[in-house]
This record gives structure tokens, C-alpha cells and sequence, in this order.
């Protein structure tokens, strides 16, 4: 086996609404970047297809053959298995179950690819060229299509037993709560991801109490976390009790990951940072006040600095740490 060239690799992120492609020099530059719906309801097989093709199309903007790239990493939601690059189940993408992913994309693209949960991926990300440079203790938690976590403790990615670590969305903080389809219950995910922002919002509606919601969104099916955030922000009641929630909820899972980690920074990002202030400034008020007062005197709770970018440099940060990785 020859030995390796580290750089420049391909990163690509699947997400449960989006998909993103990009190619990415050694230093963590994004050379070229490209995104696309991944119409998740058409199954694994399609998903795939477009996501190879993007792959291309971003190698070809690049000004660079596919020989050129050292490696592909895989950023995607879990379970999942990185040694073997299977999706074992992911919560956010249906159908996938058991999905050969690493072998697929090796056998469409012909580079080595490696895969990683995507949470985990952008805690990589974040600490290498994000909001986490230089912080040897930080957590990672993406608040989209589903809620995701990663771990860097003392200063490398956490990724336990089987690669599964940091499922931080899946933190039961309401041990009597609602059903999450991980077969968990009172999950934060379950509460306060994206989906489920929309579906508890979808919710309150059926007891018909007046709300600007359904004006904002047209029809209930249509109703988004952004809608909600946007309703709540106006004033409107049953958004502003949805999202003060949604926030109580995260508020418990962040300060039950710092009792646990003791990390320096606590970085977050996602779809549903898009909020903005609206979510940041009393989710640190009151997982500051939740948290256990040493451990919470030391931590900042940030939002991810890679902004949209966060998978696809994620992704290749997992590339470039295995294909310099020593065999
Ligand atoms: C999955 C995680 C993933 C997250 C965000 C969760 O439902 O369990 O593995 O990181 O969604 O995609």
C-alpha cells in the first residue's frame, strides 16, 4: 500500500433536509462548496446518487480530478458504525437502515472514504477551524432536523465504544416525557429539534387556540421551527410557549452535558441557531442557572462559527484526520 497524501479531500454532509458537498485543502479551506436538497423520503439509494453527483460537481469546480483527492469523509446522522462505514439507523433519515455507505461511495467515487455521525464531525470542525481553536474540553451540539452531539475532551473527538458517543439530543431530561423515535423517552430531541419544534406547535393548534402561526405558515403541514420563532418574536402566545419550552428543554440538556464534561465552550449550531439572540441569550441564562455552580462558572455557551459550512468542513476534518492517520 502506498503511502497517502493527506489533502485536498472531499467532505460531504447529510443532512435530514439538506445535502452539501465541498473540497477542502489540508489547512481546512473551502475550495469549493455546493448544496442540494436530499429529499430524504426517496430512500438511501437516490440520496446517495445525488450526493455522489454533487461530490463531482464539487471536485470539478475545484479545477481538480477526482485522483486528485486524498480521501472522502462522511459526515451523517447515527446510529451509525465508522470502522465499518455503515448507517446502522438514521433517526432523521428514513430507510436508512443497514446502509453500506462507506463501500457505496468508495465504489461510485473510488477514493477512501470515512465515515462519521455528523454531530461528531462538526465538533471536529469547530475545534479545529471554528469556534473551538485551541479549547481542549468542548461540546458540540446541533440543534436541526434532529438534535446531534460530539465531544473533543482533552483535546480529541470522544467517540466511545463504538462510535456512537455524545448522542446528546437523545439525553432523557424528561424521564415521564414524550415517545422519541430512538425508543427513548423525554428525549431533547424529542422536544426541541427542528421536527419537533413544528410538530409540538402543530399541536397546540389542534386545541384551537388562536395563533398567527397558521397565517405565518398557510397550513399546519406547513408550519416550521423558523415559523415558530418568527410567531414567537411577534408576540404571538402559542409560539412564545412553545419556543420558551423548547428552550427550557435544551437549557437542561446543556447544563446536564456540563455536569457531566466540564467543558470550556459549549458550541452550537444547526438550523435552528438561525434564531439567533431569540435562542442564545436565555438558553445561557438558564443552562448557566441549571448547571452545577464550579462547572458552570467556567463554560461559554457559543454558536458554531462554520456557520452552513459546519458539515462539509466537519466532514473533511474526519478525511484529513484518517488519511494521515498511520495504517
Ligand atoms: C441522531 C444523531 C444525529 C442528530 C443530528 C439524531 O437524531 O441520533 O446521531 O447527530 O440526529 O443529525
Amino acid at each position: 500500500v502506498s503511502a497517502r497524501v493527506a489533502g485536498p479531500v472531499l467532505g460531504l454532509d447529510i443532512g435530514g433536509t439538506k445535502l452539501a458537498a465541498g473540497v477542502v485543502s489540508a489547512d481546512g479551506k473551502v475550495v469549493s462548496w455546493e448544496r442540494a436538497p436530499s429529499v430524504a423520503a426517496e430512500g438511501p439509494e437516490r440520496v446517495i446518487a445525488r450526493l455522489v453527483d454533487l461530490g463531482r460537481l464539487s471536485v470539478r469546480r475545484a479545477g481538480l480530478r477526482m485522483e486528485d483527492i486524498g480521501g472522502v469523509g462522511v459526515a451523517c446522522g447515527g446510529p451509525l458504525d465508522p470502522e465499518t462505514g455503515v448507517i446502522i439507523n438514521a433517526l432523521n433519515n428514513p430507510g436508512w437502515v443497514n446502509v453500506p455507505l462507506k463501500s457505496m461511495l468508495e465504489a461510485a467515487l473510488g477514493r477512501p472514504a470515512y465515515v462519521e455521525n455528523d454531530a461528531n464531525a462538526a465538533a471536529l470542525g469547530e475545534h479545529r477551524y471554528g469556534a473551538g481553536r485551541g479549547t481542549d474540553n468542548l461540546v458540540y451540539i446541533t440543534v436541526s432536523t434532529g438534535i446531534g452531539g460530539g465531544l473533543i475532551l482533552d483535546g480529541e473527538l470522544f467517540r466511545g465504544e463504538n462510535g456512537n458517543a455524545g448522542e446528546i439530543g437523545h439525553l432523557q431530561v424528561a424521564y415521564q416525557g414524550r415517545a422519541c423515535h430512538c425508543g427513548g423517552q423525554g428525549c431533547v430531541e424529542a422536544y426541541a429539534s427542528g421536527t419537533n419544534i413544528a410538530q409540538r406547535a402543530r399541536e397546540a393548534l389542534v386545541s384551537e387556540e388562536p395563533s398567527v402561526l397558521l397565517e405565518l405558515a398557510g397550513t399546519p403541514d406547513r408550519i416550521t421551527a423558523e415559523a415558530v420563532a418568527d410567531a414567537a418574536r411577534r408576540g404571538d402566545p402559542v409560539a412564545a410557549r412553545i419556543w420558551d419550552e423548547t428552550i427550557e428543554v435544551l437549557a437542561a440538556g446543556v447544563a446536564s452535558t456540563v455536569n457531566a464534561f466540564n467543558p470550556r465552550l459549549v458550541v452550537i449550531g444547526g438550523g435552528v441557531t438561525g434564531a439567533g439572540d431569540l435562542l442564545f441569550e436565555p438558553l445561557r441564562r438558564r443552562a448557566i442557572a441549571r448547571a452545577m455552580p464550579p462547572l458552570a462558572a467556567v463554560v461559554r455557551i457559543v454558536p458554531a462559527e462554520l456557520g452552513e459550512r459546519t458539515g462539509v468542513i466537519g466532514a473533511a476534518a474526519v478525511a484529513l484526520t484518517r488519511v494521515s492517520a498511520p495504517a
